[in-house]
């Protein structure tokens, strides 16, 4: 069996305003989705038919990983809520990229990669493998999986199944995990690792690497249950600033203010991160993406934390807490009425659980 796993994800700073170009954080965190892979006589997941219909981030990368492949069962499994602003899909599938990829292992030809997607090659991003003949070896089980490779396949998914907008926020957060700036510039002060181009919208991917005061601190998400689909939320904003366009302002102090926390995070200030999140907020809450029941989860929070703040498209799903004192705030929330996750700050990335009897299959026998 072929199994991987990754993390879901919390935007730390800049939702939304990231859609403008504006500088975003988002950490990976503890809990995550397990994906594994074995051959069956038919298409099976979670053992039931494989219905592309219902699966459309799998059956894209089926397209692209497995096209011919013999019939595998998929088990998914995870502690991820899904539709909650969690990256709960981006999850899914770098895991299964993972797996896949994994399960059939990969060309190598003249000591470099014979098939794949890389950012050391952009023109082949998105586009698919590039010329594949009879090489001379094949990579296979762990040293087969590449950390960029499955964060560009759930980008290219994530967008797919979203329509064409998405940023790679998720994507990357979910398969590098730690901590990822986006920015519309490359940050020098940062570790740059690639640029990433949608629909002509480019974003500078970056790792920060966090000082050891983030061990004194936890992360509470609050769930309000409530589904807000990303896309309605992100249109709403883009209605605001049509109509009313001096609301940039708004938009640009997010950004001012995801560099303050940034700043903060890098130098260990845990209470300056905490003042930043709380005052984006604000900003997000005045941009009209907060919800009476998010509002009551924050207020609940905020006296036993260092910040509080929505995450992720807002309209429902989720709020999060920074915190020293993760019991006390992690009851408050739930006495408020939302259900409670805890995590630490940047959780592990894609992790490849067992590589047992891989390759699955050999595309190029
Ligand atoms: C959603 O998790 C974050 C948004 O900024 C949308 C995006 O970045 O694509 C609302």
């Amino acid at each position: 069996m072929v199994q991987a796993s990754a993390p879901g994800k919390c935007i730390l700073f800049g939702e939304h305003a990231v859609v403008y170009g504006q500088p975003a954080v988002a950490v990976a965190i503890d809990q995550r989705m397990t994906v594994s892979l074995e051959i069956s006589d038919v298409w099976r997941i979670d053992g039931m038919r494989f219905s592309p219909e219902r699966h459309p981030h799998v059956e894209s990368l089926k397209q692209r990983l497995w096209a011919n492949g013999p019939s595998l069962s998929i088990k998914v499994n995870g502690d991820i809520p899904p539709a909650s602003g969690l990256g709960s899909s981006a999850a899914l599938s770098v895991a299964a990229s993972a797996a896949l990829r994994c399960a059939r292992g990969r060309q190598i030809k003249d000591d470099d990669w014979g098939e794949g997607w890389t950012a050391a090659r952009p023109n082949a991003v998105y586009t698919g493998p590039w010329d594949v003949e009879q090489g001379d070896s094949v990579q296979t089980g762990k040293d087969s999986v590449d950390v960029d490779e499955c964060a560009i396949l759930s980008h290219a998914v994530e967008a797919s199944a979203q329509g064409g907008r998405a940023s790679p926020l998720d994507s990357s957060t979910c398969s590098h995990g730690g901590c990822i700036v986006l920015s519309d510039k490359v940050e020098s002060d940062l570790n740059w690792i690639y640029s990433r181009t949608l629909n002509d919208v480019s974003w500078e991917v970056h790792a920060v690497d966090l000082p050891k005061e983030i061990e004194d601190v936890w992360l509470v998400i609050g769930n309000t249950g409530i589904h807000a689909p990303t896309s309605e939320q992100v249109a709403k904003v883009a209605r605001l600033l049509e109509n009313e366009p001096g609301r940039m302002r708004e938009i640009e102090t997010i950004g001012i203010i995801s560099r303050r926390g940034i700043a903060a995070l890098k130098e260990g200030n845990m209470e300056g991160v905490g003042r930043a999140m709380s005052e984006n907020h604000l900003l997000l809450r005045s941009i009209g993406v907060s919800c009476s029941e998010l509002e009551s989860l924050i207020s609940a929070a905020a006296p036993s934390s260092l910040g509080v703040k929505l995450t992720g498209a807002g309209g429902g799903g989720c709020m999060i807490a920074l915190t020293r004192n993760p019991k006390e705030t992690s009851e408050a929330i739930e006495l408020a009425g939302g259900r409670t996750l805890i995590s630490k700050i940047a959780a592990h990335g894609l992790i490849v659980e067992s590589d047992d009897n891989s390759p699955l299959w050999n595309p190029f026998e």
